[in-house]
């Protein structure tokens, strides 16, 4: 019954497609906002390396039993739990595990549409030639002086909550694909330009240096939980997007190939950011760890210098703004799916609800950067909790969980066969990796922070 049925929402017209579209929730502002400066927070090399080893043997492993578990039941993830877990016999409280994820969905699209909101803003900064000829002091200010504002943030992020609903309105096919199909290949575009800018710095061998070698005196226990949590954030995986999008997948399409090419895009965007961001540190003296504003107190220098600056500036702003959108919608489709199948919303008014909902979640991520500057709860401002509790804690979880269930509890038939994979070794590699490795890298990172190890 299972191998006939088909998701009310639709499917991706093409193993292409599904590529596209999972590409575009994992490619983000993740890549190009939070790799860099959580990179330079914590020290540069050894965290890249951290960061990497979690990909290949957490991420790309629970990318495709997320996706796997999507496609089995063609469904929400609450509802996927469900019924996969009637299917494999096991206790019904899994279904918990999705509650967790769109949990995490709401919280993580908050902050998110924030910090997508001022990407919005400096397209239109680009555009007015505010960054030409300034110097790295004054781009600092403009970025200041721009998050001390609490009315122009709560604007842009409406402006683009508002955007993330009005794409999820139009559904699976019409809305998803088209929205991701062009903007892409721009945006890789753009950065393999930007990297031509920063080879032409003084700093770029000092910033490759600072990527690339790892100094292993930096690595702290709550770095090395940054990195793994960045890997989930990142492949959007432990709460659902990616199981979403699954269920969206026809029978037909191998998921061990599409997760590889997934993973494979989305690091190669991420280093490229570095790539480019950290010799302008460098050139410019500016400091690593400066925070949340260090993609836009870096960037703005190399389009103010560059040659063709002011349009590869606008244009860059443009590609990140849609970058976020094809994230957002991801971060927002699993509850969307929920209230449509089980509660018997209409999209529209799914969309509605959950948008709102992310939307005022939103305020406390505003208000972070400037009247509740002081507001702190464990030395962390709102924002940095929301982001250590999501990315850090529940997407981990998440995913723990995800691996547990595929790895165990699922029968293995059933894993195999939506699988598919080219020979019985490398799903025995795969099946490893889930079983053992992934839950247990979890599981030690955690232990480390706590202390215990
Ligand atoms: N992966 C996205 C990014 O890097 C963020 C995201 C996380 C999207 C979780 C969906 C789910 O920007």
């Amino acid at each position: 019954m299972m191998d006939e049925k088909k998701s009310q929402h639709g499917e991706w017209s093409s193993r292409f497609a599904f590529i596209l579209a999972a590409t575009g929730s994992a490619v983000g502002l993740g890549n190009i906002w939070k790799f860099p400066y959580i990179t330079g927070e914590n020290g540069g090399g050894a965290f890249v390396l951290v960061y990497l080893l979690c990909v290949l043997l957490i991420g790309i492993p629970l990318m495709m039993a997320e996706t796997l578990l999507g496609r089995r039941s063609k469904e929400n993830p609450i509802h996927t739990m469900e019924i996969l877990t009637k299917e494999a016999g096991a206790d019904k409280n899994w279904h918990y595990l999705g509650w967790l994820g769109v949990a995490a969905g709401f919280l993580i699209l908050s902050y998110y549409s924030v910090i997508a909101g001022w990407a919005s803003a400096y397209v239109v900064k680009a555009f007015f030639g505010s960054f030409s000829g300034a110097n790295p002091s004054e781009i600092k200010a403009i970025f200041d002086n721009f998050v001390a504002s609490p009315m122009q943030l709560i604007f842009w992020h409406s402006l683009f909550m508002l955007a993330t609903m009005l794409i999820v309105v139009r559904g699976i096919e019409k809305g998803f694909e088209k929205s991701v199909r062009f903007l892409l290949p721009w945006l890789f575009a753009l950065m393999i330009l930007m990297v031509g800018y920063a080879m032409t710095t003084d700093g770029y061998f000092k910033g490759l240096n600072f990527l690339f070698r790892p100094d292993f005196s930096k690595l702290t226990a709550d770095s090395i939980l940054v990195a793994m949590g960045q890997a989930f954030f990142s492949l959007s995986l432990g709460m659902g997007s990616i199981m979403v999008y699954g269920a969206y997948l026809p029978k037909d399409v191998s998921i061990t190939k599409a997760s590889m090419i997934i993973a494979g895009a989305d690091t190669i965007i991420a280093l490229l950011a570095g790539i480019i961001i950290f010799p302008i540190v460098f050139s410019n003296g500016l400091h690593p760890n400066s925070g949340p504003g260090l993609v836009f107190e870096t960037l703005p220098i190399a389009f103010g210098n560059m040659f063709g600056g002011w349009l590869v500036g606008i244009l860059f702003f443009v590609a990140l703004v849609f970058a976020a959108l094809s994230s957002s919608i991801a971060l927002i489709e699993p509850a969307v799916a929920w209230l449509i199948e089980n509660k018997g919303f209409t999209r529209e008014k799914a969309c509605l609800w959950s948008g709102l909902v992310a939307w005022a979640l939103g305020f406390a991520t505003i208000f972070s950067f400037n009247i509740w500057a002081n507001v702190k709860l464990f030395e962390r401002n709102l924002f940095e909790l929301i982001d250590y509790l999501t990315a850090n804690l529940m997407l981990p979880i998440g995913g723990f969980c995800i691996a547990i269930f595929a790895g165990w509890i699922m029968h293995q038939e059933h894993s195999k066969q939506e699988l598919d994979c080219p020979d019985n070794l490398s799903y025995k590699i795969w099946q490893f990796l889930v079983r053992y490795i992934a839950p247990a890298a979890v599981f030690l990172v955690f232990l480390n922070v706590v202390g215990v190890l």
